[in-house]
C-alpha cells in the first residue's frame, strides 16, 4: 500500500528498494516435494510378471451394462530381456518419431508426402497421414466369437480401430495369437455402400465380394491394410460390444511392435468412442500407472480405461478444462493450457499465443495424447519452464549434458529422498494439475542421473504426453466437452 509519504517521495523509495537485497524483499520460498530417487535397475527385464502379462486375461475389472472397463498393460512389459536403460533409450527414440509425425500431419494436412501403395480394389489415391504410430500403453480386448485375446495400443491420437488378421500377407511379430476371422461367428464384412465404409479416408471396395477395404498409412512408411469389418469386442467380465467397425489387417508393415493392433480413441467419426457413443455416451477415462510399476513385483496398482457412465462418475473431484477442437484435424483432443508454475511461482515468459491453436492454419495449440511419452512444448515455452526449473532447483546438482530428448539432467547419485521444486500446469477454466515428482524427473541410467522429462518442439503443436499423465485419471468427457484430471487415482 502506498502511504502519503511514499507518494511524496517515489524516487527516494525506488532507490531504496533497489538497494535492498532483492531476494529478501520479493521472493517467496520455493515450494518443493519429495522425490524418491531410485535409479534404473541394471538387471535385464525378464520378470515372470512380464511373462505372465502375455497370457492375457480379460477378467480384471467389474463391469455393468452402462460401463466398460479393461486393463491396460504397458508396452515395456513385452520387451523382454532388455535393461531399463535400453528400453528408455528405445522409447525416447520412437517417441521422437511419433511426435514428429503428429506435427507433420498438421503441416501437411490431407496431402500425402508419398503416394499410397495401391493394391487390388483401392480406388482412392488420397492418403491421409493419420496421426498414428505405436503408443505406449496397450488395452487388453477380446476380439470375435469366441474371443481371441488381443493387445491394442491405446491411442487418443488416431481414430481407426484395427488389428492384424490371419491369413497374413504381412504381419509383424505380435504378442499372442493373430486373430483369425474365419474362426469367429460374429465377424461380418462391411459392404461397400455402408456409410461407415465411405468415412474411411483411404477406403476401397473389393467388388467381387462387395466388401469394404481399408488402409491406414503412416508418414514413416508403416501401413496396415485389409478388410473393413464388423466384429464383437469383449471387455472385462465378459462385457460384449457388438458391431464395432474394425480394420482386419492382412498386410501390416512398419514400426508396430508387439501389439495386435490399435484402439483408436480420437474424436473422429471412426474412433471407438464415437462408434459406441449412442449406447454408452461419448465419454471415457483412463488411468496410466507409472511406466515402471509393472516391472516392480510389489506393485498392485493397475491401469484401466473405462467407457460409459462410470468414466465420468470416477472423476468426482476432477479439475476440468474445456475440450477444444481443431477444424483442420478432427482427431485430436485440444486443451487450453495457459501456463506453468515452478516451485509455487508462476513461470514468467510463457507467452500464451505460443500455446494457442490458430484455427485458420490449424497450427499451434496443445493436445493430450496417450501415445506420446514425453510432453513437447512450443520451444519458447519449454525454455521458460526449463529455465525456471533450473533456477528453482538450487539443491540439485546439474549434470553436464543431456540425455536423448532431455537437455536438463541432475546428478542425484547417492541421494535417496530429494526435495525438488513443484511443477504445475494451469488450464483454462481454472483447472490446475500439480504433477507428482516422478512425472517430471525420471531416472535415465543406473547411476543416479535424473532428467527433467519435458522437451521443446518446433512442430507447431504442443503435446501433453503420457509420462506427465501418469497416476491421474484423465477423463475425456465428450458429452460435456471437457477434459478432467483426477490426481492419485490409479
Ligand atoms: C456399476 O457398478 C458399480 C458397482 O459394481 C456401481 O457402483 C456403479 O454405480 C455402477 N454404475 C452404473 C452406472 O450403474
Ligand atoms: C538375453 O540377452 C543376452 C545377451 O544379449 C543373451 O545372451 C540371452 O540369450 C538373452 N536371453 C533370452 C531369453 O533371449
Ligand atoms: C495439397 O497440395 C496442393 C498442391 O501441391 C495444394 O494446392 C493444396 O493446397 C494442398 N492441400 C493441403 C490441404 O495442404
Ligand atoms: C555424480 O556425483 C557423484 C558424486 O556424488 C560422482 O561420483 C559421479 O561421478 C557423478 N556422476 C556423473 C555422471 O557425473
Amino acid at each position: 500500500m502506498l502511504t502519503p509519504t511514499a507518494m511524496a517521495f517515489p524516487t527516494t523509495l525506488l532507490v531504496a528498494a533497489l538497494l535492498l537485497p532483492l531476494p529478501v524483499v520479493f521472493s517467496k520460498p520455493t515450494r518443493t516435494q519429495s522425490l524418491v530417487a531410485i535409479p534404473l535397475s541394471p538387471e535385464p527385464i525378464t520378470t515372470p510378471a512380464a511373462a505372465q502379462q502375455q497370457q492375457l486375461s480379460l477378467a480384471a475389472h467389474d463391469v455393468n451394462a452402462s460401463t466398460l472397463h479393461f486393463r491396460l498393460a504397458h508396452r515395456e512389459d513385452f520387451a523382454l530381456n532388455a535393461t531399463a536403460s535400453d528400453l528408455l533409450a528405445h522409447l525416447l527414440a520412437r517417441d521422437d518419431e511419433r511426435a514428429g509425425r503428429l506435427s507433420s500431419l498438421l503441416v501437411v494436412g490431407n496431402n500425402a508426402t508419398r503416394p499410397p501403395r495401391r493394391r487390388g480394389g483401392f480406388a482412392a489415391p488420397v492418403l491421409s497421414g493419420l496421426p498414428q504410430g505405436s503408443g505406449e500403453y496397450f488395452a487388453q480386448v477380446g476380439v470375435g466369437t469366441p474371443a481371441t485375446a488381443a493387445l491394442m495400443v491405446l491411442d487418443t491420437g488416431s481414430d481407426v480401430v484395427w488389428l492384424q488378421c490371419a491369413p497374413c500377407r504381412h504381419c509383424y511379430a505380435q504378442s499372442g495369437r493373430v486373430f483369425d476371422p474365419r474362426r469367429s461367428r460374429s465377424y461380418a464384412a462391411v459392404d461397400c455402400v455402408a456409410p461407415i465404409c465411405r468415412r474411411l479416408d483411404s477406403g476401397g471396395c473389393d467388388r467381387r465380394r462387395n466388401s469394404c477395404l481399408y488402409q491406414v498409412a503412416y508418414g514413416d512408411g508403416s501401413v496396415t491394410a485389409g478388410d473393413f469389418a464388423s466384429e464383437t469386442l469383449t471387455f472385462a467380465r465378459a462385457a460384449r460390444v457388438a458391431r464395432v467397425a474394425i480394420g482386419c489387417g492382412h498386410d501390416n508393415e512398419g514400426l508396430f511392435i508387439a501389439a495386435a493392433g490399435l484402439l483408436g480413441l480420437g474424436r473422429g467419426r471412426l474412433s471407438f468412442p464415437t462408434q459406441i457413443a449412442r449406447r454408452y455416451g461419448r465419454s471415457f477415462s483412463y488411468c496410466l500407472v507409472d511406466r515402471t510399476s509393472s516391472v516392480k513385483p510389489s506393485s498392485s496398482r493397475s491401469s484401466t480405461v473405462t467407457f460409459g457412465a462410470d468414466a465420468v462418475a470416477a472423476a468426482a473431484g476432477a479439475s476440468f478444462t474445456p475440450m477444444g477442437r481443431n477444424p483442420k484435424m478432427a482427431t485430436f483432443y485440444y486443451v487450453h493450457l495457459l501456463g506453468f508454475s515452478v516451485g509455487g511461482a508462476r513461470v514468467k515468459g510463457v507467452s500464451e499465443p505460443d500455446l494457442r491453436l490458430n484455427p485458420t492454419t490449424g497450427r499451434g495449440g496443445v493436445i493430450l495424447d496417450s501415445g506420446t511419452s514425453v510432453t513437447r512444448l512450443a520451444r519458447p515455452v519449454y525454455a521458460a519452464v526449463r529455465d525456471a526449473f533450473r533456477a528453482a532447483a538450487v539443491g540439485l546438482r546439474l549434470s553436464p549434458g543431456g540425455f536423448s530428448l532431455f537437455d536438463t539432467c541432475f546428478n542425484l547419485s547417492g541421494r535417496r529422498v530429494v526435495k525438488v521444486p513443484t511443477l504445475s500446469m494451469h488450464f483454462a477454466g481454472g483447472a490446475q494439475v500439480a504433477l507428482p515428482p516422478e512425472n517430471y524427473l525420471i531416472p535415465v541410467d543406473t547411476s543416479g542421473t535424473f532428467c527433467f522429462a519435458l522437451a521443446g518442439t518446433d512442430g507447431g503443436v504442443s503435446i501433453i504426453g503420457n509420462i506427465q499423465q501418469q497416476g491421474f485419471r484423465v477423463v475425456f468427457d465428450g458429452d460435456g466437452q471437457r477434459v478432467g484430471f483426477v490426481p492419485k487415482s490409479c
